[in-house]
């Protein structure tokens, strides 16, 4: 219990450099909060649970260090994979030169990252509603995803996809690697996300 009641201000605090370089973050916090807030007492219709659908969100700092570590590769796009209210995508359109794009199986989150994406007026970040293991890309590009809830059968078609992906395209993904030979390991790391630490892995498509 004590240790939860710590998480929360040390996560802001590992973020606060980061607040400071990008201050728009700010806002976005601020707006993706009063979003759900509304969210939850409008009552909009909701989806049947599962626990794929369990929700939690990659840190800032995670998102910065991914990126820093892959300093040197450029991406035609970057996807995220299950894209929530799609704070890290947002956040990747202030550090880098790509275009961005969400994919989100929940009407709601697609609803509130389309309408916070809106309201702070964020330019070149797209969300469509849609099942993660239909996406679609051209060009080499970076893809996240959090594998930390998904069922075997799903990290299965989403390998099976990740093969049609271009070489050199990456792959950062949480909790789980892309197990198969074609997928180079570049970095494994520990970073902190909503819901404690958890181990990244960064492969590559060769
Ligand atoms: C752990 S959250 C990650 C949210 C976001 N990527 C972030 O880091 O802030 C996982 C998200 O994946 C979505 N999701 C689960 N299964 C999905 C599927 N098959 N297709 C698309 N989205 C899915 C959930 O609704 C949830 O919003």
């Amino acid at each position: 219990m004590f240790l939860y009641l710590a998480y929360r201000p040390f996560l802001f605090f590992i973020n606060l450099f980061l607040y400071f370089k990008y201050p728009k973050l700010i806002l976005v916090n601020v707006a993706s909060f009063l979003l759900e807030i509304f969210h939850v007492y409008s009552r909009v219709q909701t989806t049947s649970y599962s626990s794929e659908l369990t929700y939690g969100e990659m840190s800032y700092f995670s998102v910065w260090t991914c990126i820093k570590s892959l300093k040197g590769y450029s991406f035609s796009e970057c996807i995220d994979l299950g894209s929530g209210m799609g704070k890290p995508l947002i956040f990747m359109s202030m550090i880098l030169n790509s275009k961005f794009k969400g994919i989100e199986i929940s009407p709601q989150y697609v609803d509130m990252s389309k309408r916070l994406i809106s309201l702070l007026n964020i330019k070149f970040v797209d969300i469509v509603m849609g099942d993660m293991s239909g996406f679609e890309v051209k060009g080499p590009s970076l893809m996240f995803f959090s594998a930390t809830c998904l069922e075997p059968l799903t990290i299965k078609k989403l390998t099976s996809r990740f093969l049609t992906l271009e070489k050199g395209s990456v792959v950062v993904s949480i909790s789980q690697k892309v197990g198969h030979e074609s997928f180079k390991l570049l970095f494994k790391l520990r970073l902190p996300m909503s819901w404690g630490y958890a181990t990244v892995f960064i492969q590559q498509r060769c």
